[in-house]
């Protein structure tokens, strides 16, 4: 089965915790999960996933560097061949999230990825109901896989 990809910037503790309590979700089911950072994170990895799961924090009403240093790096590699990938996005942001939101979706229009759910923001101080929600994300995406339903 090829695994589905996690790949989120983690800056901090809390947001280590979101991307770990997403790899739990998926890991309650039996899809392999490949966790990474996105400068871990290059083509080869986009090209072999079922799906993807991005986690980014909003930085100057943006997706992290991080984040879009990725996108640069796989967009023409991955282009053709990865039309439809199924793609889940949460935002870890302080009080905003919305540029971040609309900076990532329209690299998915330019990718022709799918994003097969509503972004996630998490705003505000940091709650422990963020890290169920991360979970849920990540059992979710990985059923959905499984179940065949993107
Ligand atoms: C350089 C920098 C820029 C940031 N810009 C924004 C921003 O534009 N909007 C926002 O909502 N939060 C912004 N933040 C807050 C981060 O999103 C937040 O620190 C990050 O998600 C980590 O959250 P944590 O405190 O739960 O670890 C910024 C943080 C940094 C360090």
């Amino acid at each position: 089965m090829r695994p589905l990809l996690l790949i989120a910037n983690t800056p901090s503790d809390n947001t280590l915790a979101l991307r770990q309590a997403v790899a739990a979700g998926a890991k309650r089911t039996d899809l392999p999960v490949l966790e990474l950072s996105p400068f871990e994170a290059n083509a080869e990895h986009v090209l072999n996933a079922s799906a993807i799961i991005l986690g980014t924090t909003e930085n100057f009403g943006y997706m992290s560097g991080a984040l879009k240093d990725f996108f640069e790096r796989i967009y023409y590699p991955c282009l053709e061949q990865t039309q439809a990938l199924p793609v889940a996005l949460y935002v870890r942001a302080g009080t905003d999230g919305t540029g971040t939101v609309n900076s990532v979706e329209r690299i998915m229009i330019g990718l022709r990825w799918k994003l097969v759910q509503e972004p996630i923001v998490l705003k505000g101080a940091f709650r422990s109901e963020f890290l169920q929600t991360c979970e849920e994300l990540g059992e979710a995406m990985a059923e959905g896989v499984l179940l065949g339903i993107f």
